[in-house]
């Protein structure tokens, strides 16, 4: 079998920068893009944003110099996390990974990702695939099998992987830590060094048990993955990072999990699936078969060794080993084409630090975008990527200023300071000639360089040249001061000509910042009257009419970043009532209200009753809540804490009655627990209306 590797590894193809000048002239590149597929158990937050926008941008830029680039992802919808999430929610796992991955497509589409391909690793693309691939490791003796020992909840029946399990920790005794660290001294240790070991489901003292389990032969790729790791498809430090793996010595990796699980059952075993991380790669695969069979598009010259067609994985540094070592073995041995290049970034850290709910920096990309454009977190994002993996800051400060300052009152600046003495002046028709040929030209010329930055993903430095671009078109116009002109006898023409070159600098500026702005890009395309085209910048606007300049992006008011980490701060305000949800209603809310219908057997669910306000009280320490105690007749009497406060005062409540989700779990809060959720409707502050019924409903009786 070891012969066998030794094939060739496709190498990266790499454009030298003299090169990316007229490559758009040279036949289409075909190329296949991904980012890692995001766990179906929860919401993307900016960190996700920041892969799949780097991704996104990459894109862009291939296909706005005249490739063929395609992008698709999926979730990763597999594992016992999910399986248990969806246990708790009541639903089955097929409908929780469904409405996570509704939830995932319109966050993606908010921040403008534009995906050729949205999938799921739980498909039938991704079955075949999956077997098909472990079939070929089995039958090249690449998979072994053999008995191992872990901690089973006997309670729950369930192996228990080490973040399932908690205990004290042996070293601080730091209670409540997790089997494999403890968050309070940083000690790292295995499960069974933890004192007083517990399930972290069940609560169950955890037992040892055997139980057979599949491993694929990764010490067999040893030369290959050497080879690999040397062929400049890694960036330096990843494959600095992976060489301690090969120089420690490989091991084998276990590829199967008991029942129960959510995932695929292994082919001729019976109870075992296959890992999450096993199939979640097969995912791209399986997302672009999809994409083909819908299309038409060639699927195979994709996936087959030796041809013409490249690929690319974006990912986190967090998942290198996956991606850089058990993942190309896997293909190698199935006899599929390795990845040309594998492009990983660093972390994000927001004002410094990790991202921290508490800080309201663990910020969700739905909360981001009820508050803000997504283009200004696309062109910070640029603003600070490279191809390293250095982790990126958002720092919020520097956000709102960099965004403010170059592209509100740098690049929008030129168009909208040119635009209306050319409406005024010149029925909004370009001068006959452009008055300022080699400026244009050193702006065009600039163009191959910051082609060269975009493809080797050093965008910060191509947003570094575009706006030193942009500071050169606001000089050249403070210089010439259309704004005096005007108001000179026989200046007329210089205007005209002025403002003219200024629109063509724009142009081209907008045209380089297509990839990290698209909708600014449309908007300027409606404005300009032309599509803004990376290979037909040569030929100047002369003579033509534009539109009428209506305003590109907005400013970023501090306040709305305000807003956005406050919103992301777990207080009272993030337990509202349910009628107090939508208290910020954006177009983006809208659109989700209205493609997220449920069905009827959803809100039979729901068991809402009439309740009795028998008691009302202020919360020590809360700015939003009242304590309400409810009766509920046969239900008994409940407590729940509702976000009404800004709305009533409690002794206005007693007697009252209103409706509650009685069947809501009890949640734990700051003040205690929450036992139901009041409805009431209104935008917030002092317009919250409790939901009243009509003399004659009495306490407990169902609404339906
Ligand atoms: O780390 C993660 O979030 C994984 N869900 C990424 C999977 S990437 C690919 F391998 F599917
Ligand atoms: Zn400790």
């Amino acid at each position: 079998m070891k012969a066998a590797v030794k094939t060739a590894i496709v190498t990266p193809r790499f454009y030298a920068l003299g090169h990316l000048g007229t490559m758009a002239a040279n036949a289409p590149r075909k190329i296949l893009v991904t980012s890692a597929l995001p766990y179906a158990n929860g919401p993307l937050h900016l960190g996700h944003m920041l892969e799949q926008v780097q991704t996104d941008i990459w894109v862009r830029f291939q296909r706005s110099r005249g490739h063929d680039c395609l992008y698709v992802c999926a979730d990763d919808a597999h594992g016992t996390a999910i399986m248990l999430a969806a246990e708790k929610l009541g639903i089955t796992p097929e409908q929780h990974i469904e409405s996570m991955r509704e939830r995932h497509m319109h966050d993606s589409s908010g921040f403008l990702i534009d995906f050729a391909n949205f999938y799921s690793t739980h498909t039938e693309e991704n079955r075949k695939w999956s077997e098909d691939i472990y079939g070929r490791l089995k039958a090249n003796n690449h998979i072994a099998s053999r008995t191992i020992t872990q901690a089973f909840d006997p309670e729950k029946e369930l192996f228990l992987a080490d973040r399932f399990i908690k205990g004290t920790c042996p070293r601080c005794k730091a209670e409540d830590q997790y089997g494999d660290n403890c968050e309070s001294c940083g000690a790292t240790y295995s499960p069974s060094d933890l004192i007083d070991p517990v399930s972290a489901i069940s609560g169950a003292t955890p037992v040892d048990k055997e139980s057979k389990h599949l491993f694929f032969k990764l010490p067999e790729f040893e030369a290959m993955l050497k080879q690999w790791l040397d062929s400049d498809t890694l960036q330096p430090q990843v494959a600095n990072k992976l060489r301690e793996w090969t120089d420690a010595g490989l091991q084998e990796w276990d590829i199967s999990r008991d029942a129960p699980y959510f995932g695929f059952e292994i082919p001729g075993e019976t109870g075992k699936y296959f890992y999450v991380w096993l199939d979640a790669p097969i995912g791209y695969i399986a997302s672009f078969d999809n994409y083909c069979q819908r299309t038409g598009h060639n699927f195979d010259e994709y996936i087959e060794p030796g041809g013409d067609t490249e690929l690319y994985h974006f990912i986190g540094k967090d998942i290198i080993n996956f991606h850089g070592l058990f993942w190309p073995a896997m293909l190698h041995s199935a006899g599929l084409r390795t990845p040309t290049a594998i492009f990983a970034h660093g972390f994000l850290t927001v004002n410094g630090t990790k991202m921290s709910k508490s800080r309201g920096t663990f910020i969700n990309a739905s909360t981001y975008l009820e508050h803000l454009d997504a283009e200004y977190l696309r062109y910070y994002y640029a603003a600070k990527l490279s191809n390293s993996v250095d982790d990126i800051d958002l720092n919020t400060d520097d956000f709102i200023q960099r965004v403010n300052s170059d592209v509100v009152g740098k690049v929008v600046n030129i168009a909208s300071r040119c635009a209306g003495f050319l409406r005024k002046g010149f029925d909004n028709t370009l001068s006959p000639e452009c008055a300022e040929p080699q400026l244009l030209a050193d702006f065009i010329a600039a163009g191959d360089n910051i082609a060269a930055l975009y493809e080797q993903r050093e965008f910060n430095k191509a947003i570094r040249e575009i706006i030193a671009l942009a500071d050169r078109a606001n000089q050249y116009i403070d210089d010439k001061k259309p704004w005096v002109l005007v108001k000179e006898e026989g200046q007329n023409a210089e205007v005209h000509a002025v403002c003219s070159v200024g629109i063509n600098l724009f142009r081209v500026l907008m045209t380089y910042l297509k990839p990290v702005l698209p909708a600014m890009a449309a908007k300027s395309e409606a404005f300009l009257n032309i599509s803004l085209d990376w290979t037909a910048l040569e030929s100047p606007l002369v003579n033509h009419t534009l539109s009428k300049f209506k305003p590109l992006i907005q400013r970023i008011d501090p306040k709305q970043v305000e807003a956005m980490v406050d919103a992301s701060k777990p207080t009272e305000q993030n337990t509202p009532t349910a009628a107090q949800q939508p208290v910020t209603q954006t177009k983006s809310d809208d659109d989700m209200q209205q493609a997220e219908t449920i069905e009827f057997d959803d809100f039979a669910k729901v068991d809402l009753r009439i309740a009795k306000i028998t008691a009302a009280d202020h919360v020590e320490g809360a700015d939003k809540l009242l304590q309400l105690t409810l009766d509920l007749g046969e239900l008994g009497s409940r407590q729940v804490f509702a976000g009404i406060k800004s709305a009533y005062q409690p002794e206005d409540l007693v007697g009252k009655h209103t409706v509650v989700v009685a069947n809501l779990a009890p949640r734990k809060m700051r003040f205690g627990v929450s036992e139901g959720m009041v409805l009431a409707a209104g935008p917030g502050g002092q317009n919250i209306y409790l939901l009243e019924p009509h003399d004659g409903a009495t306490p407990g009786m169902k609404v339906k």
